[in-house]
């Protein structure tokens, strides 16, 4: 059992149609009952597979009806490599790259769908800089929904877009960027031309608390101090502060790690927003950055975010695109991990906080790194070294190589 209510004002939402609240606009969140879960220890979970499933009790869907690709159950990487290179007690990926469509949209999305099928909804949508669509692609065609995703024209990478296309949605290119792609889906929601998957419907962020529920159970009931993760609209910050607020509440966890959010120096209202103080924040009209999953200059759920970052004394910064650019390499040459640009962005903040002395070397830290390094395949092939050319003998391939 759950309610849905406005985050602003308190107060409770019918409608399962609106975005927004009715009575003074704010953002809708949903307040679970945890009467269920409260008979539980947390243990007992774990009779379960490891995944977004797992958690069915804080999930404000019906388990038995999910539209599911066996989403979650990514693997925590303890990388020594980087924590030696870094000079701090202990980093972890979470590599959310390993989920179905390569992304961690897939944990909100398996809920989203299912609450889709569960309203009867015959067409899905979102606006999109990339991983929302692909991942929304994959849950319609499960569920034999249409899908439509908008898509800012010109900024998605390639094979976040070859994943839209591939799974059958319509796709559509808007001339402007991901903020004027969420306006105009908004309007075709209201319309009733869709229902909206993207993370300002409070179903979606439900599923994406379930990163946060997988980290604390992978490290055996153990909170880390730090957890840092890219921010673009700022869904899964607040989805992440969600998941830890219940599970404090059920007093599984007797802390909540200092939520920490990076977002690309181009692209970084919320970081102005904490360095000034503020819990509102002023929309950049032009975000630009070469982590084009999170260049979004007026994040829905950027209150949320800000909030989540206050409220556990955690923190805020931005990295350059090169800053982004060499942590992604780093990752992948330390550790074998393959992440895209945008969930480089947690690495490259973890560094700079470390050089700040904001990170303490002996903090335990769990990067969220949100999506594989495929979906951006142009990136990396401009920003490696350029590829060997031999005539097909060993004489001439020893001569590149040496
Ligand atoms: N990392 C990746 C790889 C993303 O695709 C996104 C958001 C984020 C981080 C930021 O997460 O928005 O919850 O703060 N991508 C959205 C999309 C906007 O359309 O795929 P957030």
């Amino acid at each position: 059992m759950y309610k849905v209510k406005c985050f602003e004002c308190g107060s409770e939402v019918d409608d399962p149609f609106v975005d927004s609240c009715p009575k003074c606009g704010g953002l809708l969140t949903i307040e679970m009952d945890l009467d269920e879960a409260s008979g539980l220890r947390p243990y007992d979970l774990r009779k379960r597979p490891l995944g977004v499933w797992r958690y069915a009790p804080f999930l404000p869907v019906d388990a038995s009806k999910a539209v599911s690709l066996l989403e979650g159950g990514t693997p925590l990487y303890d990388c020594q490599n980087l924590r030696s290179r870094i000079g701090i007690k202990s980093v972890h990926v979470k590599y959310e790259g390993a989920n179905p469509t390569g992304s961690f949209k897939d944990r909100g999305m398996t809920v989203g769908v299912t609450r889709a099928v569960e309203l009867g909804c015959g067409t899905v949508g979102c606006a999109s800089t990339g991983n929302t669509s692909a991942s929304l692609s994959a849950y319609a065609a499960k569920a034999g929904r249409t899908c439509i995703v908008l898509l800012p024209s010109g900024k998605v990478a390639a094979g976040k877009l070859a994943q839209a296309m591939f799974y059958g949605a319509k796709v559509v290119m808007v001339d402007g960027n991901f903020d004027d792609a969420l306006r105009v889906t908004r309007q075709l929601a209201r319309e009733g031309v869709l229902y909206l998957l993207n993370s300002i419907n409070p179903f979606r962020p439900e599923g994406q608390k379930t990163v946060a529920f997988e980290i604390v159970d992978q490290l055996d009931f153990e909170v880390p101090d730090r957890i840092i993760l890219p921010v673009g609209n700022a869904g899964n910050i607040s989805a992440v502060h969600k998941a830890f607020e219940e599970w404090k509440s059920l007093g599984w966890i007797d802390r909540i790690p200092k939520l920490t959010g990076i977002q690309a120096a181009g692209s970084a209202p919320l970081v102005k927003a904490f360095r000034a103080g503020s819990r509102g924040f002023i929309p950049e009209a032009s975000p630009e950055t070469v982590a084009t999953a999170i260049r979004i200059g007026n994040p829905v759920s950027g209150r949320k975010a800000l909030k989540a970052i206050y409220d556990t004394g955690g923190y805020a910064t931005d990295v350059t695109d090169e800053q982004i650019l060499d942590a992604q390499k780093m990752l992948g040459r330390m550790e074998g991990v393959g992440v895209e640009p945008a969930s480089a962005a947690s690495i490259a903040g973890l560094i700079k906080l470390v050089d700040e002395g904001v990170v303490a070397k002996d903090e335990r830290v769990v990067c969220i790194c949100t999506g594989n390094v495929l979906k951006d395949p142009d990136t990396v092939m401009r920003s490696c070294a350029e590829i060997l050319k031999a005539k097909p003998t060993v004489e001439d391939v020893r001569r590149v190589i040496a």
